[in-house]
């Protein structure tokens, strides 16, 4: 049976990041990527802010998905899990980290980026992964290749990510969807320019539909 996150991502198969500073501009910055169709959301932990934005979105929003990203420590993925992230991305792959979630059932997605990675990720009982950093780990190249051996497992390409390239990541079977930032642009989220905001995650949107 498909989770909530795998339904939403098969409707919209793009993950927008969230890193800031200020809860307000985040819950702001997470609206405007709801009115825009996009709906699972990943807050980065990148500032001691972080969690109390993540937490804002969580109060502040209705209908959305909302992860922690740059998941780093088994105490970060704890502390997130209590404060209700419904979803966990990391950088790279932790088995506590992986084990962790399991165990509360909640989908993670650790990075990865070699044959050896993604293997170990199987053994744990993963069928998503992370790719990451997607432009500089090969690219839709390197998902090729990976796809044609680990038959069963879905790819989330991250980093390096944009408008450009975002359908040629979509248009592998094996991808389940993108995430990156360039949905969220510091310079226009610090502007307060959400509209901005809403219109990149609209096109990234029609960009998935044609891919798909
Ligand atoms: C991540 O945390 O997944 C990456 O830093 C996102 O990369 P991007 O900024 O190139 O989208």
């Amino acid at each position: 049976m498909q989770s909530e996150i795998e339904k939403r991502l098969a409707a919209a198969p793009i993950v927008p990041l969230i890193g800031s500073d200020s809860p307000a501009e985040a819950v702001e910055t997470a609206k405007a990527l709801q009115a825009g169709g996009l709906t699972v959301i990943e807050v980065v932990l990148r500032s001691d802010a972080a969690q109390a934005c993540m937490e804002a979105i969580l109060a502040e929003t209705d209908g959305l998905i909302v992860g922690a990203g740059t998941v780093l420590t088994i105490d970060q993925a704890k502390s997130v899990l209590d404060a209700g992230a419904q979803f966990i991305v990391c950088p790279g792959l932790v088995d506590e980290i992986v084990t962790h979630c399991f165990a509360e059932g909640v989908p993670v997605y650790p990075g990865t980026m070699t044959a050896g990675e993604v293997q170990r990720a199987y053994a744990l009982g993963l069928r998503a992964v992370k790719f990451f950093p997607a432009s500089l780990a090969g690219g839709v190249p390197m998902l090729k290749a990976l796809g044609s051996v680990f038959g069963e497992m879905r790819f989330m390409p991250t980093g390096g990510v944009s408008a450009q390239n975002l359908g040629e990541f979509l248009g592998l079977p094996s991808v389940i969807a993108c995430g990156g930032s360039w949905l969220t642009p510091k310079d226009a989220v610090a502007a307060g320019d959400y509209s901005q905001v809403t219109q990149l995650a609209r096109e990234a949107v029609a960009i998935a539909q044609a891919a798909r």
